[in-house]
């Protein structure tokens, strides 16, 4: 390492034994680093999601599952019921798996960066992360706040995600020996809290002097951003199906989007196909309102339909179940139908027929 990236490395520690944010997968800056499971834990948690968001649902997985062997032995029922409203499903049925990979091996993380890109969901940030963090070993750790912070501090003006390579070059530049899970986590609270997306808190900064955007006064044009493509907003049906207190749920198939919840029965619109599926029942059908909902790839306006026939037994029991709506919160639905069952349940939905 060059005598500079010593300095902004050694900065940035030094500024994160005094400002390091208490969070609960953490040990405190220079102490022993956390339980692996902990670190994994949370690192899978975190892929695209806020701390504040993570923090709840850390602890009750925490609580409910202390060990990788207990997560392991859990209903995959329970751990997706649990993951709701977290979004990304595929991270959780791929949690599932890394866990039992791991009890497989006596329920002991393999240490180094290569052994954990092996198991399930680990891709490379994944991996330097519990590299650095659970076991002290040097890896280069680039998530979107390191990205941010390296842009700005080498002024890298080739837009993202071209720029990705000369962003991560610089980040190994700095990645110290010592104390690599600290860095690793100092540059994320730094992202995080002071050189921000928007209005970076450069007087703040521990590494202000050396910031190559900051000396030209233009940290907020950096990382340099591609022209944004429109996000597709898709329209959409889902059923619902009510008898005697009870909803009818089915369990979303495969691995694509909202693979293995709970949901409404809907009309397809999550494969694109825009609305063109059949009810699950002939009708008679109520306009029941609708939901918006914003995905990675597409906005969607869900309308829901409501049942008000009686031809119930011609659901086939081994699509669904009756689920009672006094224990709705129980059903782990993903964010979108828990808006859905909600707008229903509040009695909201607009009586307009469509
Ligand atoms: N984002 C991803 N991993 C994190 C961590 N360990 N601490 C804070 N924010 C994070």
């Amino acid at each position: 390492m060059d005598a500079s990236a010593q300095t902004s490395s050694g900065q940035l520690l030094a500024w994160y034994d005094g400002h390091a944010r208490v969070l609960p997968w953490r040990s405190p800056p220079g102490a022993p680093p956390p339980e692996p499971y902990r670190v994994w834990l949370s690192e899978v948690m975190l892929q695209q999601t806020t701390v504040a968001a993570v923090i709840p649902y850390f602890e009750r997985f925490i609580a409910r599952w202390p060990t990788v062997e207990a997560l392991a032995a859990a209903e995959d029922s329970d751990v997706m019921a649990a993951w709701a409203g977290l979004g990304y499903y595929a991270r959780a049925r791929n949690l599932l798996a890394c866990a039992r990979a791991v009890a497989a091996m006596g329920g002991v993380f393999p240490r180094t960066e290569a052994e954990l890109r092996q198991l399930p969901g680990l891709g490379a940030y994944t991996a330097a992360a519990v590299a650095a963090i659970a076991f002290g070993n040097r890896a280069v750790v680039v998530d979107a706040n390191v990205e941010r912070v390296v842009a700005r501090l080498f002024a890298i003006a080739e837009p993202l995600p071209a720029g990705k390579a000369a962003i991560r070059a610089g980040a190994e530049a700095i990645t110290p020996v010592e104390r690599p899970g600290d860095f690793a986590q100092a540059m994320m609270d730094l992202g995080a809290t002071i050189c921000t997306s928007r209005s970076p808190r450069c007087l703040l900064c521990p590494l202000s002097e050396a910031c190559l955007a900051r000396r030209a006064g233009e940290a907020d044009l950096y990382p340099v951003k591609p022209a944004k493509a429109a996000r597709p907003h898709r329209k959409g049906h889902a059923w619902w199906i009510e008898r005697e207190g009870a909803v009818w749920l089915v369990r979303r198939q495969g691995k694509g989007m909202l693979g293995g919840m709970r949901a409404l029965p809907d009309d397809g619109w999550i494969a694109g196909r825009d609305g063109s599926g059949e009810p699950p029942l002939a009708g008679p059908w109520l306009a029941g309102g609708q939901v918006a909902h914003v995905f990675t790839h597409f906005s969607l306006e869900l309308h829901l339909q409501l049942y008000s026939g009686k031809n119930w037994d011609s659901l086939a029991a081994d699509d669904g179940e009756w689920w009672p709506l006094e224990r709705m919160d129980e059903a782990g639905l993903p964010t979108l139908f828990a808006k859905a069952a909600q707008l229903v349940l509040a009695g909201k939905g607009d009586e307009v027929s469509e």
